[in-house]
């Protein structure tokens, strides 16, 4: 069945400090619709890059499961995990995560090394992409020459080129002032708009609550809708 559903079942991801667990992410039930823009808040520490880091392949679950398209990822051979990162998934991050010696064009070509594009058609497609968010004229700048919203459309550019069916966007916006906030944002309502199903993860309610088309809250690692009163918790690192 090719419906572009991602889901995790009974989700769990434990990470263990000395004698002590932490329940990064517990029992997470979520369906992912295709075309959806899901927003992902909670406060820090709550579990939701680790949530965003195994919807993605990047992280194997402790229990529970993720099945993409009613394939669990745990039954796909290494091959065929590494080829739903490089052609199902896109991820973009807080920090950009840019290659610093490399041009923008670089970093964006990069992104096409593991997914089998032809080596003359991967510039071209990077310069495509870069110039359809507006960085026609930074291509060949390195991060550090670029400004803060220039670094995450190149970022954005880089898991864009791949052409996911999925992309994950961890804060986004949280290293960037007000103004390149709105242009981020824009820019994913525009993405879609489109087609594409967006899974966003922000501290920023106000943010979600703009752009996306529904809301979960991640709160010690289990999963609430939005409509479910916020227990009160500690303060967290
Ligand atoms: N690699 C790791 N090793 C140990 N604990 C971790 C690791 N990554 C995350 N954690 C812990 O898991 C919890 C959730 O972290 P994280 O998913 O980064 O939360 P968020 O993205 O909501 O801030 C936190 O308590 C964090 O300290
Ligand atoms: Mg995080």
């Amino acid at each position: 069945m090719s419906d572009g559903r991602l889901q995790a079942i009974g989700l769990c991801r434990y990470y263990h400090r000395g004698p002590q667990t932490v329940k990064a992410v517990d029992e997470v039930d979520l369906t992912i619709a295709p075309g959806e823009f899901l927003g992902i808040v909670g406060a820090s520490g709550s579990g939701k890059s680790t949530l965003l880091n195994l919807l993605a392949g990047l992280d194997t679950p402790t229990a529970g499961e993720i099945r993409y398209e009613n394939t669990p990822l745990r039954a796909l051979s290494r091959q065929e995990l590494a080829s739903y990162r490089a052609h199902k998934v896109g991820m973009i991050f807080q920090s950009f995560n840019l290659i610093q010696h490399h041009t923008a064009l670089k970093n964006v070509e990069m992104a096409l090394y593991f997914n089998d594009t032809p080596h003359r058609e991967r510039r071209c497609l990077a310069e495509k992409t870069l110039t359809r968010l507006g960085l026609g004229d930074r291509m060949h700048h390195r991060p550090a020459d670029l400004s803060g919203g220039e670094q995450q459309r190149v970022a954005i550019a880089r898991a864009l080129v791949k052409e996911p069916e999925i992309l994950f966007a961890d804060e986004p916006t949280g290293n960037l002032d007000h103004d390149n906030t709105g242009q981020i944002a824009e820019l994913l309502t525009d993405l879609h708009r489109r087609g594409l199903t967006v899974v966003m993860v922000t501290h920023d309610l106000e943010l979600a609550r703009q752009c996306t088309s529904r809301i979960v809250n991640m709160h010690y690692g289990r999963l609430q809708s939005e409509n479910e009163p916020p227990q009160p918790r500690k303060a967290s690192s």
